[in-house]
């Protein structure tokens, strides 16, 4: 098994990591742009082999596509991350034109690949995917919703003081500080609903948290996380090639479902080795609809730059 990432920085080198340290491929690339960079970061990490005991080759590369022919799996994080005080959609301009290169240049040397999208603002790119590519729409998954489901739990794990791994929580909708949408209604520790374990207004500031949990590293560290990110991207891939069928939300192309078509949204799908197989529709009350509405409109604002700059 084979799988490429594209783009060595701080989110593609830290998801190559963990896909290296669970030994989810024999053969690793990780592709950049920038001279020597992707080599650089590939020697570093195969130098934790010995020390982590993991078999994965990983192989850096300078724009060589012909180097990752027969993945399996490509996940694309390259693109400028997000600068304070820069929005998710500011960034459209750059990464839509990089997005597309890089993945048809994916395509053409690894034509059955699932194509994880991560460049910002992800909703779109996701989208810029599925219409430019031609491929199934099960084989293009955008990660944002893993991310901020994982956010959502640890802030949820904070307010209750328990451990995050004993919770269930996820959030559907855009991946923009405004556009996601924590299901606060349908968290669970270990099976009892949140919303019988703290008071309103302690769900609502998790809520809060949660939406902004991107600008508040962002502030803090002075450009995008990397950790969690790459950690999420990884978790989808295992899911992929392990075939393990787990319930992750993704940007996912609905035709429909939820009560919206031709846009790609976060929502819960079942994870396994065709790429997104099946969206779980969890009924969603009438403010919770109104939001995803909403949230649908944003981004469909967004996508509209795709059609002036003759994207799609
Ligand atoms: N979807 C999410 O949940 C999520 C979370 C965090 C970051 N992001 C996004 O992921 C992207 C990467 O973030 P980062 O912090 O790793 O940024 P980074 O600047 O550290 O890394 C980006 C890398 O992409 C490379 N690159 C640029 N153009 C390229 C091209 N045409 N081909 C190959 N490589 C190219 C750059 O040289 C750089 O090494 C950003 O768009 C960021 O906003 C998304």
């Amino acid at each position: 098994m084979k799988i490429t990432v594209v783009g060595a920085g701080a989110v593609g080198a830290t998801c190559a990591d963990n896909i290296a340290r669970k030994e989810l491929a024999e053969e690793l690339i990780l592709l950049d742009i920038k001279e020597g960079f992707a080599e650089g970061k590939a020697i570093d990490m195969m130098q934790t082999a010995t020390l982590l005991g993991f078999d994965t080759k990983i192989k850096g590369v300078t724009n060589d596509y012909s180097q990752t022919a027969g993945s399996a799996v490509a996940v694309i994080t390259s693109g400028l991350p997000r600068k304070p005080g820069m929005t998710r959609e500011e960034l459209i301009g750059i990464n839509a034109g990089i997005v597309k290169g890089v993945a048809e240049n994916i395509l053409k040397y690894s034509p059955d690949a699932i194509i994880i999208v991560i460049s910002n603002p992800m909703d779109t790119m996701t989208y810029l995917a599925l219409k430019s590519l031609g491929l199934p729409k099960n084989r293009i998954i955008g990660m944002g919703g893993t991310l901020d489901s994982a956010r959502f739990k640890y802030y949820l794990s904070v307010a209750l003081n328990c451990n995050s791994n004993d919770l269930q929580g996820f959030v559907i909708g855009g991946h923009g500080d405004t556009t996601m949408i924590p299901l606060t209604r349908y968290a669970t520790y270990q099976s009892l609903p949140v919303t019988e374990l703290l008071d309103q207004e302690t769900l609502d500031k998790v809520a809060a948290d949660t939406m902004v949990g991107g600008a508040t590293l962002t502030g803090l560290l002075g450009t995008s996380a990397w950790y969690a990110p790459g950690a999420a991207g990884a978790a989808l891939v295992e899911s992929i090639v392990r075939d393990e069928k787990k319930l992750f939300t993704c940007c996912v192309s609905l035709e429909g479902e939820y009560g919206q078509s031709d846009i790609c949204l976060g929502v819960p799908v079942i994870v396994g080795r065709n790429g997104w197989e099946t969206i779980i529709d969890y009924k969603l009350n009438e403010s919770e609809q109104a939001s995803f509405n909403k949230s649908a409109d944003a981004v469909r604002a967004m996508n509209a730059v795709l059609a002036e700059m003759k994207l799609v």
